[in-house]
C-alpha cells in the first residue's frame, strides 16, 4: 500500500453530506491506505473531522481544515494549512460540487452564480493558491472531480450543473496545458451514476430510496451505480506517480453509459 508513499495531498470536500461514503470521504481515505498524508478540507469541520479519525485509527496521518470554498480566502487557507502541516502540496483533489434542478426557464442569476462558484470557481481559486508551490518543486497533481453531466444529458434538467461541470473539464484541461512545461499535472473525473449520500440529498422525501436505486442501476449496462470506491480508485491512479505521463485527461467512470 504505497502507491502514494510521500505524498502529500489536500481533498477538498473531504467529508460526506450524509451517512456513508461519499467520493471525498473515499478518495481521502483512499490516498491515505496508499501512503498519502491527507488534509480533509470541509466546510463542515465534524464532517472533516469524521473522515481525518477513520484515517487516524486505520494509522494514517490526517489534518483538518474547516473551510468553505466560496470564501475569497479558501485558496491561501489551504495552501497556508498544507504548508505548516507538511511544507507543501503534491496532489490536489478538488471534489466539492453542487447541484440544482432546473433547467433555463427554472434557473435564477442567483442559482447560477452559485453552483459556478461553488463547482467552478473555486477550484479555479484553490488551484491558483496551491500551483506556485507545485511549479516551484517541480511536481505536482490536480484532480478535478466533474460529472458525466458534462457531456450526457440526464432524463431531467440541471442546467447549471451541466454547464458548470462542463467548464471544469474544461478548466483541467486548461491546467494541464499550462503548466505541463512545469512538472505539473492535471486530470478530470467524470464519475456516472454513482451511488453517494449526495444523491440522497438532492431527492425530495417522496422518493422511494430503494425504487431510486433500482432505476439508477438499470440506467447503466453494467447494471449496478457506481460508489465511491470507484471514484476513489480513479482519482488514486490520477494523483499517483502511475499517472505520471499522463495528463489533461478526462476519465469517465461510469460503467459503460457513454460507451
Ligand atoms: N454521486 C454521484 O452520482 C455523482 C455523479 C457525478 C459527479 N458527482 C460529483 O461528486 C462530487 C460529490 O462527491 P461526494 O459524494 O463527496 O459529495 P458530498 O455531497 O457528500 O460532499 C462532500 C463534502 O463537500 C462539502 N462541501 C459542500 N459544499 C462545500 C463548500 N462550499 N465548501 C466546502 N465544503 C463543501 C460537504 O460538506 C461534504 O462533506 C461532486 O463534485 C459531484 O458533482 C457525483
Amino acid at each position: 500500500m504505497t502507491r502514494l508513499a510521500g505524498k502529500r495531498a489536500a481533498v477538498i470536500g473531504a467529508g460526506s453530506v450524509g451517512p456513508g461514503w461519499g467520493n471525498g470521504k473515499a478518495m481521502a481515505v483512499r490516498f491515505a491506505r496508499e501512503g498519502a498524508r491527507v488534509l480533509c478540507v470541509d466546510r463542515n469541520l465534524e464532517a472533516a473531522q469524521e473522515t481525518a479519525g477513520l484515517i487516524a485509527d486505520e494509522g494514517g496521518v490526517a489534518e483538518v481544515l474547516a473551510v468553505d470554498v466560496t470564501a475569497p480566502e479558501a485558496g491561501d487557507a489551504v495552501s497556508g494549512a498544507m504548508e505548516r502541516a507538511w511544507g507543501g502540496v503534491d496532489v490536489l483533489a478538488y471534489n466539492v460540487g453542487i447541484s440544482q434542478t432546473g433547467g433555463v426557464l427554472e434557473t435564477s442569476d442567483a442559482d447560477w452564480a452559485r453552483v459556478f462558484d461553488i463547482n467552478l470557481g473555486a477550484a479555479m481559486r484553490i488551484t491558483r493558491a496551491v500551483l506556485p508551490g507545485m511549479r516551484s518543486q517541480g511536481t505536482g497533481a490536480f484532480v478535478y472531480v466533474s460529472s458525466l453531466a458534462a457531456v450526457y444529458s440526464a432524463p431531467y434538467s440541471y442546467v447549471s450543473y451541466e454547464v458548470s461541470k462542463a467548464g471544469l473539464v474544461r478548466f483541467a484541461r486548461s491546467v494541464a496545458h499550462e503548466n505541463a512545461p512545469h512538472g505539473v499535472r492535471s486530470n478530470v473525473i467524470l464519475p456516472g451514476v454513482i451511488e453517494t449520500p449526495h444523491v440522497n440529498a438532492f431527492v425530495d422525501s417522496e422518493t422511494n430510496p430503494e425504487d431510486l436505486a433500482r432505476r439508477r442501476a438499470a440506467m447503466v449496462p453494467m447494471g449496478r451505480q457506481g460508489s465511491a470506491w470507484d471514484v476513489a480508485n480513479a482519482a488514486l491512479y490520477l494523483a499517483s506517480d502511475e499517472a505520471g505521463f499522463v495528463t489533461g485527461v478526462e476519465l469517465r467512470v461510469d460503467g459503460g453509459l457513454t460507451a
